[in-house]
């Protein structure tokens, strides 16, 4: 007896299967290559064509052609002063120009003013806000108000000191502009905004204009006057109170109440500068992605320092702040990398695609119920789970590789910026994961096209969800971090946020000129992509145990369900394999039942004794095996197989005749472990069909009613797989399969090279019963072997059948009467349920024929002088069909010689014309019939 194949050669032959099958869809392997290949040349496309856009001169720092050393020839020169205001960002600048300090000031509708009763009575009166003349608000407090309020007297220059015909020098100059991230242009100079300048009191003609130089262009530009207002708050808390009711909520625009700035001067006094300024730093540009404004802090902080110093050293004295400048900077290009805005998407689906292709193969093998046939033949769950993960894994793996290798290659910023061991750890966790998915999903589907419909949706809702939904929550930075993380353990949405984040490092990195992700970015705290690896590596355990799971327990995917609490089986004391010794007070219970049917009785004394342990010779043993199906929606239970004993020896082959419906299959379904007994057992080979299936199956072949091919893989294929589970190896494999295939009639022609969907019906069916005799196992079941055989090929798969049983035990279903009688040592009728006889075809045709069949036609006036002939033969004779002038009798054997039916045929030929006659011994149909029909006179055959 063969022991069960080791995990090596299982794992062995199962690879190799997969890799003929995968070698086999070549178009589909080359689609699926193709698919992220032309996503990437398209990203790139893309990218040719904003980057062609981006390189038009109006993108690029303004140039001009200017005959510099006068030899009559132009040079081309560039530089600011030769760009529009759209090419100045890019230009390369030597010297940056200088700009006056600003403060930040409020725009005059939100000035602080009186509005309601919480507000303070110091405060202007809100008609201002009409004219926009309110004042700026500038708060102060510290330990000596005397020292604050002389400070604050030497903040503003009075109108006095302020002469306009000298220019800007001198003002304290201001604007409600929001800034920008550098201060190359100004933006308090580019906004349509005015600038202001603050005085202590404004006097009559306070707004003029000027002209500012930027560029290659002149800006004419309003300067306004607005008066700076100094209010004492007795404690910084005040202060602070007061900034906060002030603050702009909503669209209230009533309740604005905003400060220009607020200073504590502490415990100063004239040996002791001490200060605290608060500034408004949300009034900058941040709209776009780019960097954040600057804050325009330094000259309120200039303004006190300098009025100090006034307090201290008397008016004459001034701590002059004239200009700001940024550093010189080199012509940059503008650069926008559009892989990394659209690549989210794109790649979501690109790497999404695999798991439509896994759960379409894991759903192929249960659909054909490939996986029952496999098992049947020897592959455990352990080693098909394994490989086929292994194998799944290792084909995601080769894509991903192929897809970062050509992204890389084709130079996309995506994955050239990130650190690639980030990329790989991300993508590696992620094809796990979303492997286990598909073996998880794969249990709650049976069917290809559904599965593969639901499949594709999933990719491109995914895909689409995660664009314009889920990036919008990861986008907005006020979104509780939560949520985003309840919504990553949809695996979907996690893969999308890991290649946002990617996109976003690729696409700072590629704008700044510097790198993507690195692993110390992954503890920013902004960086989505911690939450994600966690996610995905615990999401990955739970969800292959629990594919596992329910694989085993819920779903009957792989034959027989076990009980959900299968593993606790694995610590329980091994049960032994031997044979379970019947109680004594069953025997003579319920066995002898059937008393009308000795046959069966006897069978199943040899059952009791070969249970007993007497005659240990059986290779397999039926124990009352039954089969109840539970009543369902109202219907009563169903009894498929009422308890059925049989002993089959080493050598026999047991035939099970029986109309549609008489439990057959119930019963090759349970001996073949794909459901459980309801009561009773059988043992095979000694082993119990109930726990040591996975025994069994070694040593057993089956042949399905139904072909369980693989339609691409060739007939020598399917024997060379099914040869390696069963242990074969290197020549013995080879010679076998070719013996194999040689007695099934491929061999010739090239057949067996052939793909085993292109076979006709009774290629597939030699096919089949090629496969359950391979390996030579010891106990096969077949179902209907010969059915839509050609007689040529029928008669070359009996020989096949006949040479095989010679030292093993085949149960054979057949409706073929002729099949029965050749190749079946025994026969048992099945009738509704339960065997009705057990014996060998000729003991049958004896015991239940009996009579031959004696057939006259005449015409039919001469029918009654038939009857009286069959008569005088025999009065017990017996009618059994008359029409038209034919008639058939039965003649019991015992009173007939046949000489006599003869003589007394040729009598009555004399007497009237004799058309046809005939006389025949009992066939094996007729026994089926009457069997059938004594059993279930009602329904079966009438
Ligand atoms: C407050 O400051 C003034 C100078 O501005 C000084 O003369 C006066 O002594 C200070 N008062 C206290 C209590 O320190
Ligand atoms: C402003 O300055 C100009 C010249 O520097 C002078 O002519 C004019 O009188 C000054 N105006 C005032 C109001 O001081
Ligand atoms: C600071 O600036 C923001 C935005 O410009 C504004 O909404 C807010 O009211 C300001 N706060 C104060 C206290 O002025
Ligand atoms: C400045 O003021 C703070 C706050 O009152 C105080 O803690 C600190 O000691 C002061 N510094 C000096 C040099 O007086
Ligand atoms: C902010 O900056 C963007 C471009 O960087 C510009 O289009 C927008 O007008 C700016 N907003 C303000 C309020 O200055």
């Amino acid at each position: 007896m063969a022991d069960s194949s080791s995990f090596r050669t299982q794992a062995n032959a199962l690879f190799r299967k997969n890799l003929t099958f995968q070698g086999r869809n070549f178009r589909t392997n080359l689609r699926l290559i193709l698919f992220p290949i032309v996503l990437c040349l398209l990203l790139v496309l893309l990218q040719a064509i904003i980057n062609n856009e981006l390189d038009k001169p109006s993108n690029k720092c303004g140039c001009t052609c200017i005959d510099q050393d006068g030899d009559g020839q132009c040079e081309r020169v560039c530089g600011i002063q030769y760009s529009d205001l759209d090419q100045v960002a890019t230009c390369s600048i030597p010297n940056p120009p200088e700009w006056p300090p600003m403060l930040q000031l409020p725009a005059p509708q939100f000035r602080a003013v009186r509005t309601g009763f919480d507000s303070f009575g110091d405060l202007p009166d809100g008609s201002c806000r009409a004219t926009n003349s309110c004042p700026a608000t500038v708060l102060i407090t510290g330990s000596n108000q005397s020292l604050g309020d002389s400070l604050g007297r030497n903040m503003f220059p009075s109108s006095s000191t302020f002469n306009s015909s000298n220019g800007l020098t001198g003002a304290v100059l201001g604007s409600a502009s929001k800034t920008d991230s550098s201060n190359f242009l100004d933006s308090a100079f580019l906004s349509s905004l005015p600038i202001y300048y603050v005085q202590s009191q404004c006097g009559p003609n306070s707004t003029f204009s000027i002209s500012v130089p930027i560029a290659s262009l002149d800006l004419e530009k309003e300067i306004r006057c607005v008066q700076g207002q100094l209010l004492w708050r007795n404690s910084s808390s005040d202060i602070n109170n007061e900034l906060y009711a002030g603050y702009r909520k909503g669209n209230r625009e009533e309740k604005i109440n905003e400060i220009l700035a607020g200073y504590d001067f502490l415990n100063s006094n004239i040996n002791n500068y001490n200060v605290t300024v608060w500034y408004n730093s949300t009034y900058k540009n941040d709209t776009g992605n780019g960097p954040l404004g600057i804050v325009r802090v330094s000259r309120s902080i200039n303004l006190v320092s300098n009025a100090f110093l006034q307090v201290l050293l008397g008016p004459s004295t001034q701590m002059l702040f004239d200009f700001v400048k940024e550093m010189p900077k080199p012509e940059t290009t503008l650069r926008l990398d559009f892989s990394s805005l659209l690549g989210p998407l794109f790649f979501t689906w690109v790497i999404l695609q695999l798991f439509p292709i896994v759960l379409t193969a894991l759903v192929y093998e249960k659909q054909q119920n490939l996986r029952i046939m496999m098992k049947m033949h020897g592959l455990g769950d352990g080693p098909y789970w394994i490989i086929s993960y292994a194998y799944f894994l290792a084909i995601s793996l080769v894509y991903m590789f192929c897809f970062v290798a050509f992204g890389s290659a084709v130079g996309l910023k995506f994955f050239t910026l990130n650190d690639y061991s980030i990329q790989f750890v991300f993508y590696f966790i992620y094809v796990n994961l979303q492997i286990s998915m598909a073996f998880l999903v794969a249990t709650f589907f049976s069917n290809v096209k559904t599965v593969a419909v639901v499949g594709y949706i999933t990719v491109f809702a995914t895909g689409l969800l995660g664009g314009f939904f889920f990036q919008f929550f990861l986008q907005d930075k006020s979104f509780p971090r939560v949520w985003i993380v309840v919504m990553e353990l949809y695996p979907g949405f996690s893969l999308y946020g890991g290649l946002y984040e990617f996109s976003q490092y690729a696409f700072t990195g590629n704008y700044m000129g510097t790198d993507g992700m690195r692993w110390r970015d992954i503890s920013d705290s902004n960086n989505e992509m911690r939450h994600v690896l966690i996610i995905m590596v615990l999401e990955w355990l739970i969800v292959f145990f629990a594919a596992y799971y329910v694989d085993q327990a819920v779903t009957s995917g792989s034959g027989a369900r076990k009980s959900p609490l299968f593993f606790l089986g694995k610590f329980k004391k091994k049960r032994s394999t031997s044979f379970r010794r019947p109680s004594l007070q069953r025997q003579g219970s319920k066995v002898y039942v059937q008393l009308e049917k000795p046959d069966v009785i006897q069978e199943a004394k040899r059952v009791e004794q070969s249970l007993l342990g007497q005659e240990m010779s059986h290779a397999i043993v039926c124990d009352n095996l039954k089969k109840v199906y539970p009543g369902r929606d109202g219907n009563p239970e169903k009894f498929a197989v009422k308890g059925l004993s049989l002993a089959l020896s080493q050598g026999e082959c047991f035939g099970m005749l029986g109309p549609n419906g008489a439990g057959k299959t119930s019963f090759i379904n349970m001996m073949i472990g794909l459901v459980k007994p309801s009561s009773g057992t059988a043992y095979v080979q000694g082993l119990d069909i109930r726990n040591n299936m996975d025994q069994i199956y070694a040593n057993m072949g089956v042949c399905p009613q139904h072909d369980l091919l693989w339609e691409t893989l060739t007939g020598r294929e399917h024997l060379l797989f099914y040869g390696r589970l069963k242990n074969l190896k290197g020549s013995t494999l080879t010679q076998a399969v070719e013996e194999s295939l040689k007695s099934v009639n491929l061999f010739n022609g090239g057949v067996a090279d052939k793909q085993a969907g292109k076979y006709s019906g009774g290629m597939k069916r030699r096919l089949s019963v090629a496969i359950s005799l391979i390996g030579d196992p010891k106990v096969v079941y077949m179902d209907e072997p010969s059915t839509g055989l050609d007689p040529a090929s029928r008669n070359n798969l009996w020989n096949v059948i006949k040479r095989a049983k010679q030292n093993r035990a085949i149960i054979l279903t057949t409706h073929s009467m002729e099949e029965a009688e050749h190749l079946c040592d025994r026969l048992g009728i099945f009738v509704d349920g339960s065997l009705q006889c057990v014996g060998n075809p000729k003991e049958l045709k004896g015991r239940y024929g009996g009579s031959y069949v004696f057939a006259m036609t005449t015409s039919s006036n001469h029918e009654t002088d038939v009857e009286n002939l069959v008569k005088g033969l025999s009065p017990n004779a017996n009618r059994i069909y008359q029409i038209s002038g034919t008639q058939k009798f039965e003649l019991p054997k015992q009173a007939i010689k046949i000489a006599d039916v003869f003589r007394a045929v040729e009598n009555a030929k004399s007497r009237f014309q004799v058309q046809a006659w005939g006389l025949a011994d009992t066939t094996l149909e007729d026994v089926f019939i009457k069997v059938a029909r004594e059993a279930q006179p009602f329904d079966v055959l009438s």
